[in-house]
């Protein structure tokens, strides 16, 4: 290697450098794209054009941002939000956004009150619930809104069939007395990413048969709904009045065999990007990173990036995930640690301070959170969720 390589490895002047702007930050940032979030929500209503759209925006927006792409979401016109706990929906509510918002995780002792003060639409799958929900609306002198929740076959939260009729009358009987008003009859599918599963077949028609129940006990729900982003995506029949999408507003396949984002007609929100902290050459034999896992074969330069498991890179991608550096894709050399790790540059010229993109929407040859999924052994959903709160966030698209 000659002495002009090495010198190389001095840091890009910081003017040169992207990410040198002062609002923008240098370790690792996540930029996202509100577009891309408004054109997918477009999109997805194009594919269920007799239903509304709920965005679902818990676990902050899958991590693109629960605020800013729940605004962006209603600007393309999803009229309904949907979260995960009451906290989440609630933080909705303080921020100013208005409109249904349905949050379903519910536990006893949970925020009822707050949550019928602030208008939500609450999900009961038991009589338990409905107890909490009967005292929290006479506690708040108002109406609950709630959607009574039915399991067809997840087997996960929902009202098994054979107690179905108790709920039902009970939620009627609420309804009646005036604590509570029915707006909903849901469910959701347990291999709606695996078109052709059996369960699906089996989940619609429970779904049916347990609605019908209800509206003959005189429910009249305003929304049925059962769809996630990849039924949306599939499966017609499925749309009833409300299609709730997560992945799928954020740009993201569902599953592999669905086609890729770009075949889904949908663009991805979350670019990952990084700076690189430090290049340098090290010999032939030099163990990488802990465990020594990786040993380099020749002498060579290696680059670090300021990135781990503490950003939500999973460490089951040390060794496979894929960064682009330098106009080239390489892969995680060694073990992924806490916060950084390293990647094998071979011969070429990077310097400290270039850009690193761990994953972005591939129209420019980088890496998809999807080919983070592969390498890591998991879901696309749990790439993009899991990028932590250590990292910042930069919107485009405002
Ligand atoms: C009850 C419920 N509905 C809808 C969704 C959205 O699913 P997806 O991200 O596949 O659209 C989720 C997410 O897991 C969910 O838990």
């Amino acid at each position: 290697m000659s002495t002009y390589e090495r010198r190389s490895h001095r840091p890009r002047p910081r003017s040169e450098r992207l990410g040198a702007m002062n609002e923008t930050p240098t370790r690792v940032y996540a930029e996202i794209d509100l577009d891309a979030v408004r054109a997918n929500v477009r999109a997805l209503r194009a594919r269920a054009p007799r239903a509304q759209l709920m965005a679902v925006v818990k676990a902050d927006a899958y991590g693109h941002g629960a605020i800013r792409c729940a605004r962006a979401a209603q600007d393309a016109g999803a009229t309904w939000l949907g979260t995960a706990t009451p906290e989440e929906a609630l933080a909705l509510r303080a921020a100013g956004i208005g409109g249904p918002i349905l949050c379903w995780l519910w536990t006893p002792g949970g925020p009822w009150q707050a949550a019928v003060e602030a208008d939500l639409d609450i999900s009961v799958s038991g009589i338990w619930a409905l107890d909490e929900v009967r005292k929290a609306a006479l506690a708040a002198g108002r109406t609950a809104r709630v959607q009574l929740k039915a399991d067809t076959g997840l087997g996960r939260g929902g009202c098994q069939p054979a107690d179905w009729t108790e709920l039902v009358g009970a939620a009627v009987a609420a309804q009646a007395e005036g604590t509570v008003k029915i707006t909903g009859v849901w469910s959701h599918f347990a291999c709606a990413d695996e078109p052709g599963h059996p369960s699906i077949a089996l989940q619609l028609a429970a779904f049916r048969d347990m609605l019908a129940h209800a509206e003959q006990e005189g429910v009249e729900p305003e929304v049925r709904h059962i769809a996630n982003s990849p039924a949306t995506l599939t499966l017609p029949e499925s749309h009833f009045d409300l299609v709730r999408c997560g992945l799928a507003v954020y740009g993201v396949s569902p599953a592999p065999e669905l086609g890729t984002a770009r075949e889904l007609g949908l663009r991805p929100a979350m670019t990952l990007k990084a700076s690189v902290a430090l290049v340098k050459t090290v010999p032939a034999g030099h163990g990488v990173s802990y465990g020594h896992h990786y040993v380099t074969e020749a002498e060579t330069n290696l680059a670090l990036i300021p990135a781990g498991y503490a950003d939500g890179i999973p460490r089951h991608a040390s060794g496979t995930g894929p960064v682009s550096v330098g106009g080239k894709i390489r892969r995680v050399a060694g073990r992924v640690a806490m916060d950084q790790f390293v990647v094998d540059l071979g011969d070429d010229l990077v310097r400290a301070g270039d850009e690193a993109v761990l994953f972005g929407p591939g129209e420019h040859g980088e890496p998809t959170a999807e080919d983070w999924a592969q390498a890591a052994h998991t879901i696309a959903y749990e790439i993009v969720t899991r990028i932590g709160g250590r990292v910042p966030r930069v919107y485009l698209g405002g």
